[in-house]
C-alpha cells in the first residue's frame, strides 16, 4: 500500500475522527502538518496515536510545503470556499467536509472551477453514502422493486445535548455554519435526490428558534437523575457558554416539503431537542415500501401486495458517535478512490446539488414563500458546463 503524506486545513473534531478511522482501516498515513488557529481535534488525534505534524501559520504556508498525497479540509463551513480555492490552486487531491460550501454564489463559483480542466480530484465527506445501510437503500430503490417512487417522509431529531452543542458551537451562526439544516441534513437531501432520481422543482419550509431562546423560564438545568444538562461537550472554535443565551441566529427546528421534478413528494421534520432520537427515511413506491432507521441501523422492506412479515436487515454496527461505522467505510472508499480502484460514492456535483437543495429550503423558510428551484438548477448547469 502507498504511504500518504497528508496536509490538514482545519484540524477540528471531524477531521481528527476521519483520520482516526483512516488509520483504523489500514491507511499508511503521515499528517505532515496542519493549518488551524486552535486545533480542536488534537486530543482525538492523540487518542488515535496520530502525530498532528507541524503547525503551520496558515493554509498558504502549509500548501507551499508539499507535495501532499491528500489535503483534508475540516474548517467551519464559511471557510470551505476559500480553503477549497487555495487547495485547488495547489493541485493536490482534496478531501473536504460537507457542506461543500455555504451559499448559492459559492456553489456556482465552485461549479465553474470544477468545470475547468485543471481541478484536482475532490472528495466530499457525505459520509452516509458509504454506510452499508444507505448503499442498500440506494440499491433497493434502483432495483425497481419499490416500483415507481411516489412519496417519502423523513426525520432528523437530535437529543438535547446534541442540540445544545449546536446552539453553542460555531454552527449557531448563519455566517459561519449556514443553517441548521445545511450543516446537519445535507447528507439526507443528498440521498433523497439520489433515490428520487430527480432534482427538487419546488420547496417550502417553516422553522424557527423556539427551543434555545433566552426568554424561556422553564428550562431545567439537570436531568431527572441530577446530572448536568446542556454542558457536556466542549463547544470549540468561537464557542458560546450557554445554549440558551448565545447569539444563535439559526433555527433549532424546521420542517420542509419538496416536490421533485419527476413528481416525487417529500416531507421532512427536524428538531434539535427531543427525547426520542430519530433519523428515519420512509420511502413509498407503487410496488413496495422501505423504512430505514439510521439511528438503530435497521432496514425494513416489503412489497405492497405482500401480507407476510417484512424483510428486515439489521446492520449490527452501532457506535456512540451515531455514525455506525460510516467513517471507517468512507475511509475504505477514499483509499480505493485514490488508488484508482473504484469511484468515490459521491461526486462533487452531487454535493453541490444537495447543498443547493437545502439552501432553497432555507430561502423558502426565510421568505415564507414556495421557492421555484428551476433558476437555481439552470445556473448550476451552466456553471458546470463551463
Ligand atoms: N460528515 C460528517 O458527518 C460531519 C460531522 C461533523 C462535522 N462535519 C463537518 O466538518 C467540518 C468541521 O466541523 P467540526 O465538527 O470538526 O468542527 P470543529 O469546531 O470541531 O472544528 C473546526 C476547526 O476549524 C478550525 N478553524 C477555524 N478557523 C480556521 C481557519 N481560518 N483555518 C483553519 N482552521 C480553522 C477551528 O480552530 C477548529 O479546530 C464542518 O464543515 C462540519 O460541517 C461533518
Amino acid at each position: 500500500m502507498n504511504h500518504y503524506r497528508i496536509g490538514v486545513i482545519g484540524l477540528g473534531q471531524r477531521i481528527a475522527h476521519v483520520l482516526a478511522a483512516m488509520k483504523e482501516v489500514g491507511w499508511m498515513l503521515e499528517v505532515a502538518g496542519h493549518a488551524d488557529p486552535s486545533p480542536v481535534g488534537l486530543p482525538i488525534l492523540a487518542d488515535a496515536g496520530i502525530d498532528p505534524g507541524r503547525a503551520y501559520r496558515d493554509e498558504a504556508e502549509l500548501l507551499a510545503d508539499g507535495p501532499f498525497d491528500l489535503v483534508m479540509i475540516g474548517s467551519p463551513n464559511h471557510l470551505h470556499f476559500a480553503h477549497l480555492n487555495t487547495a485547488f490552486a495547489a493541485g493536490y487531491p482534496i478531501f473536504a467536509e460537507k457542506p461543500i460550501v455555504r451559499t448559492p454564489e459559492e456553489t456556482y463559483a465552485i461549479a465553474a472551477t470544477l468545470a475547468g480542466r485543471a481541478a484536482p480530484p475532490l472528495f466530499i465527506g457525505l459520509v452516509m453514502r458509504s454506510m452499508p445501510i444507505v448503499r442498500e437503500v440506494i440499491a433497493r430503490a434502483d432495483s425497481g422493486e419499490l416500483g415507481e417512487l411516489i412519496s417519502m417522509d423523513a426525520t432528523e431529531h437530535l437529543p438535547p445535548e446534541h442540540g445544545a452543542y449546536l446552539a453553542r458551537n460555531w454552527r449557531r451562526r448563519q455566517d459561519w455554519g449556514g443553517s441548521f439544516m445545511l450543516d446537519k441534513v445535507c447528507h439526507d437531501f443528498d440521498i433523497f435526490g439520489r433515490i428520487a432520481g430527480s432534482r427538487p422543482a419546488k420547496v417550502a419550509s417553516f422553522g424557527g428558534k423556539r427551543i434555545f431562546r433566552p426568554d424561556r423560564t422553564d428550562v431545567p438545568m439537570t436531568y431527572e437523575d441530577g446530572s448536568a444538562a446542556y454542558a457536556l461537550r466542549d463547544a470549540g472554535w468561537m464557542g458560546a457558554n450557554d445554549a440558551f443565551h448565545s447569539d444563535m441566529d439559526v433555527d433549532d427546528h424546521q420542517v420542509a416539503i419538496v416536490r421533485y421534478e419527476n413528481g416525487v413528494a417529500l416531507s421532512f421534520h427536524s428538531n434539535s431537542h427531543v427525547s426520542l432520537q430519530e433519523r428515519r427515511w420512509y420511502v413509498a413506491g407503487t410496488k413496495g415500501t422501505m423504512l430505514a432507521d439510521l439511528v438503530r441501523n435497521k432496514l425494513m422492506i416489503r412489497p405492497a401486495m405482500d401480507r407476510r412479515k417484512p424483510e428486515r436487515i439489521d446492520y449490527a454496527t452501532r457506535t456512540a458517535d451515531n455514525h455506525n461505522g460510516a467513517d471507517q467505510a468512507m475511509a475504505v472508499d477514499l483509499l480505493a478512490a485514490l488508488q484508482g480502484e473504484r469511484a468515490f460514492p459521491v461526486t462533487p456535483r452531487d454535493s453541490l446539488e444537495a447543498g443547493l437543495t437545502v439552501m432553497a429550503i432555507d430561502e423558502a423558510a426565510a421568505t415564507g414563500t414556495m421557492v421555484d428551484c428551476s433558476p437555481m438548477w439552470a445556473r448550476l448547469d451552466s456553471a458546470m458546463a463551463g
